[in-house]
């Protein structure tokens, strides 16, 4: 297995996907707070995934509270309408679905045009090698590592190939490009995961069910 050295410290990003929405300022003070380095926001449209969660209104709320980057996970179809909107309200990364483009390098294109960072979304099923003529172009990529849709499910074990296999492909042709996985992150999917080459954990219902999410995520930042 590739080992990750440890000179790369994680960058935890809580989903406000299990945030307390009755207070919701309450939870971004504690993010501010904390060692999170990004705030992940997952945008559903009940098109793309069976499900619907929030957009640019709550973003734009919290962007005037935010102190960490927005890092914001489209899971819509043809988000091309809406990438300046969601830049516009304070996106620092924007991450479109492979299987939601028709026209990919277009909508990265449009991504980088606003001056946001560009991310590619993989799901569980997706091969790693669909990238081979974009990565170069990209800033981030997000392996699934749940079929998207809902917060607090099991993490689907092929991912950790998937982050290997990924891995190579960006220490040959993008070294700069973060790996980002969401779904299922706890101590010990987050260790692995780190230990195979990820740059960026995404937790939700893991931080937000515990007792003391701050505490939570200083522990994952130090896995
Ligand atoms: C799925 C969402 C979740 C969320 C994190 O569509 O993208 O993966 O970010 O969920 P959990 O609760 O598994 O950390
Ligand atoms: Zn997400």
């Amino acid at each position: 297995m590739e080992s990750n050295p440890k000179f790369m410290v994680p960058i935890i990003a809580p989903s406000i996907l299990s945030a307390d929405f009755n207070n919701l300022g309450k939870d971004i003070e504690m993010i501010n707070h904390s060692d999170a380095g990004y705030i992940h926001f997952d945008v559903m449209d009940g098109v793309f995934v069976p499900n619907i969660s929030f957009g640019i209104p709550v973003i734009e709320h919290v962007k005037k509270i935010a102190q960490k980057p927005l890092d914001v996970h489209l899971m819509i179809v043809n988000p091309d309408g809406l990438i300046k909107a969601f830049a516009k309200a304070g996106a620092s990364i924007i991450t479109v679905h492979y299987e939601a483009c028709t026209h990919l390098h277009r909508t990265i294109q449009l991504i980088k045009k606003q001056g946001v960072k560009a991310s590619v979304c993989l799901n569980p099923h997706t091969p790693v090698d669909v990238l081979d003529d974009i990565i170069d172009e990209l800033d981030m990529v997000l392996l699934m590592s749940v079929n998207p849709g809902f917060g607090g499910q099991v993490f689907i074990e092929n991912t950790y190939k998937k982050v290997r296999e990924l891995k190579s492909l960006i220490n040959k042709r993008n070294p700069e490009c973060l790996i980002e996985v969401d779904g299922g992150v706890n101590f010990e999917t987050g260790k692995k995961l780190l230990e195979n080459g990820v740059d960026v954990l995404v937790s939700g219902s893991f931080i937000f069910a515990s007792q003391n999410p701050t505490e939570t995520i200083r522990k994952l930042k130090e896995l």
